[in-house]
């Protein structure tokens, strides 16, 4: 790859804006109905989830609080190290607060599971995830789910938040992308 250059070549859109939109609109319903009445604490994982907890917040429409952690687990690679790092801690306490962890994408499940394990020992009140897309045939680790956007093939993909070396968070469809076109 030449130096400077964006990593990887797109291929085809997987995921039209629209279906996302409509999806993360059904996700937070659901959320809204699950947790009436209470005030839950969205924590995105960092970056990946930016932009669908922007968006699920929204839908959800409830008197709610966000915040952030950092994990990594990739490098720039589309492969997994399979190790986990926390990069970024949230800034309030999660004791007592019902939880929804967002994320972009489960693959193995590691980032997930370790997320869970970390924020668990924290004594929140409850603790969920909520995650757009799932791998199904990537798991290597079991690990609860309680809201899943789409199940999708196994495919490197980005858009909508996920990245490739730190590039195509912004594109808005979710896309297939080969991240080492042979030329
Ligand atoms: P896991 O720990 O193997 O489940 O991997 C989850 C993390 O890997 C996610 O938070 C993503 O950052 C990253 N990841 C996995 N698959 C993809 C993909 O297809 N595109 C972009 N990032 C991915
Ligand atoms: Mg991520």
């Amino acid at each position: 790859m030449e130096a400077g250059a964006v990593p990887g070549r797109l291929g085809r859109v997987l995921i039209a804006r629209q279906e996302v939109a409509i999806r993360v609109a059904d996700l937070g319903l659901a959320i809204r109905r699950d947790y009436a009445g209470r005030f839950p604490l969205f924590v995105g994982i960092l970056k990946g989830a930016l932009v669908f907890a922007a968006d699920l917040v929204r839908a959800a429409g409830l008197p709610s609080s966000l915040d952030f952690m950092g994990v990594s687990s990739y490098g720039s690679a589309a492969q997994s190290s399979g190790v986990v790092r926390l990069t970024a801690d949230l800034s309030v306490s999660i004791e007592g607060r019902d939880v929804i962890l967002v994320e972009d994408i489960i693959d193995s499940g590691r980032t997930l599971a370790y997320l869970r394990r970390n924020l668990g020992t924290r004594h929140p009140k409850s603790l969920a995830a909520c995650v757009l897309l799932d791998k199904v045939a990537r798991r290597e680790v079991e690990v609860a789910v309680d809201y899943v956007g789409f199940a999708i093939p196994d495919e490197f993909v980005v858009g909508y938040g996920l990245d490739h070396g730190g590039y195509y968070r912004s594109l808005r469809d979710v896309v297939v992308l080969d991240p080492n076109p042979a030329d």
